[in-house]
This record gives structure tokens, C-alpha cells and sequence, in this order.
């Protein structure tokens, strides 16, 4: 009697499992929040939030600020970030509190409210302190102010990824998680974490992906095979990289693995 309630469970568990795997937007949900790392998420929020409305898309151009002629609200790129935030707990009080904390402590920005044209707003309790850690390592990795240590592989690899635009298929410092329709997890995987780790499983099939676009592993797979033609973005074939810049690209994943994407870099003090 038991052992067949037993099989009719474990049956209805099979069946579940196929209903489920033949879903995409619950494979594609799964593996979204499998792949999750802190700068790809603090992106969304950050474009959720209003952020790369005032300081451009990914923070890489501000926009003219009427309150102050010939002036831009900063970029995050700019280097103007050093006049404001010195490390992660001024970045998280200056989201949490805005401009007024930079009139308070002096800033030269001060000059009393209402003078600017527009100013950094106050988040305050809107963000759960998940929230604001994720944008904190979004904003250290968008500017610049956390970055791989000067002279070593890993800075030339970042180099060679910012020379041949990488980034703009795997995402700010190849955080991954852009959009790829008909592919198997639906966006384009990251350089670290899990979606990393289950593409390239050795420095082998890491160069094998860059200068010949796949690996055989997947590409001669029967299933995985279907969905490495279905996508609209393909992996180019980067075949005239060379050993060393491949080592150099290799450094750079193992460094955005070990800093938390980088988030956890170097700072310029
Ligand atoms: C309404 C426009 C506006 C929005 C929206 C906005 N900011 Fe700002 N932000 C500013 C201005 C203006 C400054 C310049 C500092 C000042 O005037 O006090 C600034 C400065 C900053 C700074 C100080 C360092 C630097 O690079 O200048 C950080 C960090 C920052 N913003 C992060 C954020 C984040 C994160 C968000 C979204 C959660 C955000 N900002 C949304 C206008 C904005
Ligand atoms: C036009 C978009 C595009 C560009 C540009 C691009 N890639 Fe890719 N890359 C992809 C896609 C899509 C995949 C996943 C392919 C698949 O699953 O078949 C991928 C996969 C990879 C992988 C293996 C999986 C993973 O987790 O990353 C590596 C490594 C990689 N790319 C490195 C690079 C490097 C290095 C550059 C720049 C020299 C680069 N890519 C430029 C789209 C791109």
C-alpha cells in the first residue's frame, strides 16, 4: 500500500519537473536568479530607481543641470565621484540622504537648497540594505573607483575587454545578464558565477569560446545544440587574440571572481 501512494508521488513529482522544464519562463526565471550577482542587479534597480536618468545610461554622461550653467550633473565615470564619496559607507549615505549630506559636512557643492537646478535626491527607506549594497558595488564598478591592481595580467585583460567592447554583450565588467532571445537561459551569460561556471569549465574551453565562438562540449550536444542556434546574439569568433591576451582575459574573469565582481577591487587610496 505504501510503496503505491510512493510511486504515484514520485510520479506526479516526474510530471511536475516536465511541466516545468518545458517552460522557458520558468527556466528562464531559475536561472536568472541562479546567475544573480550584485552589480547585475544593482544595474536593474539603479534604472528602476531614476539614477541613470540624472547621471546618463550606466552613469556615463550626466545631464546639463539648469541651476548651474555650463555644468552636468557628474557622471559616474567622470572622476568627480573623489570630490564626494571615499569609500562604500560614504556611497550608501549619499543615496540614503542625498545632497543635503554634502551641504551639511561643507561640501563645496553647498549653497543652500533651492539654488541647484537638480540635485541628488534622498532614497532614505526606500532601499532595503540588500538593495543599497548591490548599488553601492554597481556604482564602484561603473566609475571606476574600484579597479584591478596596475600592471598585472588581469588590468591587461580588463584593457583588452574595454579595446574590443565586450562589455557591451556581457554586461559592466562582464556582469553578464543582458537579453538574448532564443537562448537557452535567455540573456548572455557573465564572467563569474554560476552561468561562468557552468559554460567554461577550464581554461581550455575558456579560449576555445573566445577564439572560435563555442565549445564542443555544447556545440556538438544534441539538446544544447538547438538553442546555440535559436539565439539571436552569437559569441563572435575572436581567432586572432593571441595566448598571452588570452591569459591576460583569463586573469581578469579569475579577478572579477575573487572581488566580487570587481566590486571588491582595488581603490585609488
Ligand atoms: C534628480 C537627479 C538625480 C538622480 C535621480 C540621482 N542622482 Fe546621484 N547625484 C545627482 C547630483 C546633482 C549629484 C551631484 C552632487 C550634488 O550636487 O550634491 C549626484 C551625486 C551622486 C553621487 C556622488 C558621487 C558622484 O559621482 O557625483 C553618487 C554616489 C550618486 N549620485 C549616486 C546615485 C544613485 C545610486 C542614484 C539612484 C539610486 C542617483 N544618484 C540618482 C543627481 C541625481
Ligand atoms: C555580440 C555579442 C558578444 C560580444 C561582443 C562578445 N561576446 Fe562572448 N558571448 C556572447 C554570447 C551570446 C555568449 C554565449 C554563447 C552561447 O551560449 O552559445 C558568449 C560566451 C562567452 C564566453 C563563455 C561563457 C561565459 O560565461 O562568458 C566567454 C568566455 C566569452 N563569451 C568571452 C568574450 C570575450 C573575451 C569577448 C571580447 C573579446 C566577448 N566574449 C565578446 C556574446 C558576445
Amino acid at each position: 500500500m505504501k510503496s503505491i501512494k510512493m510511486r504515484y508521488l514520485l510520479g506526479a513529482l516526474a510530471l511536475a519537473l516536465i511541466l516545468a522544464l518545458a517552460s522557458p519562463a520558468i527556466i528562464h526565471g531559475f536561472w536568472k536568479v541562479r546567475s544573480s550577482n550584485p552589480v547585475r542587479r544593482g544595474i536593474v534597480s539603479a534604472r528602476e530607481l531614476g539614477c541613470f536618468r540624472c547621471h546618463g545610461a550606466l552613469g556615463q554622461g550626466g545631464v546639463p543641470d539648469p541651476g548651474k550653467p555650463d555644468e552636468n550633473i557628474p557622471a559616474w565615470n567622470g572622476g568627480v565621484w573623489m570630490m564626494y564619496v571615499k569609500n562604500d559607507d560614504a556611497i550608501r549615505k549619499y543615496i540614503r540622504e542625498g545632497t543635503v549630506h554634502a551641504h551639511e559636512h561643507g561640501d563645496e557643492q553647498g549653497g543652500g537648497a533651492g539654488h541647484r537646478g537638480i540635485e541628488m535626491p534622498a532614497y532614505g527607506n526606500m532601499l532595503d540594505d540588500g538593495e543599497l549594497n548591490d548599488l553601492v558595488a554597481t556604482f564602484k564598478v561603473l566609475s571606476g573607483m574600484s579597479v584591478t591592481p596596475a600592471g598585472s595580467p588581469a588590468r591587461r585583460g580588463a584593457d583588452l575587454a574595454r579595446k574590443w567592447n565586450c562589455f557591451s554583450c556581457h554586461g559592466p565588467a562582464g556582469s553578464g545578464g543582458l537579453p538574448n532571445p532564443g537562448s537557452f537561459a535567455g540573456f548572455i551569460p557573465g564572467w563569474y558565477g554560476a552561468d561562468f561556471n557552468d559554460l567554461v569549465r577550464d581554461r581550455e574551453e575558456f579560449e576555445a569560446w573566445i577564439r572560435e565562438g563555442s565549445i564542443k562540449r555544447l556545440s556538438l550536444h544534441p539538446l544544447a545544440s538547438i538553442f546555440i542556434k535559436r539565439q539571436k546574439v552569437l559569441m563572435p569568433a575572436y581567432a586572432e587574440l593571441t595566448v598571452e591576451e588570452v591569459d591576460d582575459l583569463w586573469a581578469y574573469a579569475q579577478w572579477l571572481a575573487e572581488t566580487s565582481g570587481g566590486s571588491a577591487g582595488e581603490l585609488p587610496w
